[in-house]
């Protein structure tokens, strides 16, 4: 069940948040204190740090881009896969080394991964110079735990329980972009796929009350809001216990009431949940970019059993056919995990078939990684250079595949929302059309923010490259 946070508590969290400024304004002699925050993992833990970055500025701090000189560090880390959680651990090491400088600097570690017990068992005992420690389900509670550690000095340490289905609204926030947002529309997962940890670091889906999700999309739009992701583990399952008719496609339909020039996505929706009202919606809603993102994990139907998918390959299938029925030129995007226990080489080249069969304008691939609590880390597991061989051959496949899909482009205008300036090459702009294809091209830095005309010149496999259009 949701557990849904008073405005009485969080207002409380507010009151921490001041005596943590009026202890951090005494530390600075009247300046502001700095905070690094790192964010590993996907959008959700991205949208997290955009409340954690609200609380500490709020709380007396200024954000900083590195852990140089910061008296905060904050480190959000996630437990999808083993890689991400090496990574976590080996910053936190480094971070120590800079603590040796600044005895004051405060280490904290939240997320996914720490709301693991055995995780943050071993923290407590082996990382000793980690101040601070919180789980995803007292993420809202951090304003009490580090004036807790400000007042006393003690290590707070807070893992929270992962199954604890938190609802917190009203938490002060900062996005790390302006055009691009993500806003929760529901939290945590039900569907225990038997590799994934999400559903014991998330916790039970439940979700955001439809007048907070629509009147934060509301104010996100009047800020300057031009691309706007609608976020969840599970987004089809929207409304689920908690209003009788009001589900997924009926938010949307809401969402694109507001006025303004925007476009909404939205991620992750479960196949076995895609209900043909959403997929009516994605051909009538003009506020929807023609974009879907469609999870596969496995194109063998005895391997989508084992990981507890509920579709077949076949009715995966059938979901793009009637997708692409309704929008015919539907950016379509899918994750897919190789190397899952028991995985043959037969299982495999469905796989590859499948991507070959449904041509994905992009995929997220991952090797499997085993995952300590969930079904399929008891299973027999696939020796690591099989997997590696295979994660090759799947992303050559797509990279053949998106190269030739680009190639079509060539030639053609495309409408792109600019986003800046191109990270690899100051003299040029980056835009994004609303198929999420990156397009690179000379253009004054004051249409930044707006919609351009862009005629694609050349392709290459993960980007477009054009000459932009004149606008009168
Ligand atoms: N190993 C590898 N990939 C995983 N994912 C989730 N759990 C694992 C795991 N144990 C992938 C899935 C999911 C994406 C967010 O991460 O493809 O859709
Ligand atoms: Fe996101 Fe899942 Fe990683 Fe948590 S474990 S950060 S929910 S991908």
């Amino acid at each position: 069940m949701a557990k849904r946070i008073t405005e009485a508590e969080i207002a409380r969290q507010y009151d921490f948040m001041d005596e943590a400024a009026a202890i951090n304004a005494d530390l600075a002699a009247g300046g502001r204190r700095r905070a690094f925050i790192r964010t590993f993992g996907c959008q959700q833990n991205e949208a997290d740090s955009e409340i954690l970055a609200g609380m500490v500025s709020r709380m007396g701090y200024d954000l900083c881009d590195g852990v140089a000189g910061a008296d905060l560090v904050l480190i959000n880390t996630c437990a999808v896969r083993e890689h991400a959680e090496s990574r976590a651990l080996s910053l936190t090491g480094r971070v120590k080394a800079e603590k040796k400088k600044n005895p004051d600097l405060i280490i904290g570690l939240c997320g996914c991964m720490v709301t693991q017990s055995h995780i943050s068992e071993d923290i407590k005992k082996k990382f000793t110079y980690v101040d601070i420690l919180f789980g995803t389900s007292e993420l809202w509670r951090f304003p009490e735990i580090l004036l807790e550690r400000l007042k006393t000095g003690e290590r707070v340490i807070e893992p929270g329980i992962g199954s604890r289905g938190i609802v917190a609204e009203g938490l002060p926030q900062i996005r790390a972009d302006k055009y691009r947002v993500w806003i929760n529309v529901m939290y945590g997962c039900n569907n225990f796929c038997s590799y994934c940890v999400v559903p014991y670091v998330r916790g039970r889906e439940r979700s955001r009350l439809r007048e907070d999700v629509l009147r934060e999309l509301e104010e996100a739009v009047k800020a300057g809001a031009r691309d706007i992701t609608l976020l969840g583990q599970n987004v089809n399952s929207y409304g689920r216990g908690l209003y009788d008719d009001y589900g997924f496609a009926d938010l949307l339909r809401d969402a694109a009431k507001i006025e303004g020039d925007f476009k909404l996505r939205f991620m992750t929706s479960h196949p076995k949940d895609l209900t043909p009202a959403l997929i009516a919606e994605l051909g009538s809603n003009p506020k929807l970019a023609r974009a879907l993102h469609l999870p596969l994990q496995s194109g063998s139907d005895r391997i989508l059993k084992r990981m507890n998918r509920g579709y077949t390959r076949d009715t995966y299938l059938s979901l793009v056919k009637a997708v692409r029925e309704v929008v015919p030129d539907i950016a379509l995007t899918t994750d897919i995990i190789v190397g899952f226990p028991g995985e043959t080489e037969e299982d495999f080249s469905e796989t590859l078939d499948i991507l070959r069969l449904a041509r994905f304008d992009n995929i997220y691939s991952f090797i499997y990684s085993k995952r300590r609590g969930t079904k399929a880390a008891d299973m027999p597991q696939i020796p690591y250079p099989v997997k590696s061989e295979r994660y090759t051959r799947l992303t050559d496949l797509q990279a053949e595949i998106e190269l030739e899909f680009n190639r079509g482009f060539e030639g053609k205008i495309l409408e792109v929302l600019v986003e800046g300036k191109s990270k690899t090459d100051d003299t040029r702009l980056t835009g994004r059309t609303d198929r999420g294809k990156a397009v690179h091209f000379e253009g004054p830095d004051c249409i930044i923010g707006s919609t351009a005309h862009v005629r694609i010149v050349r392709s290459e496999t993960y980007a477009l490259y054009g000459e932009l259009i004149p606008s009168d």
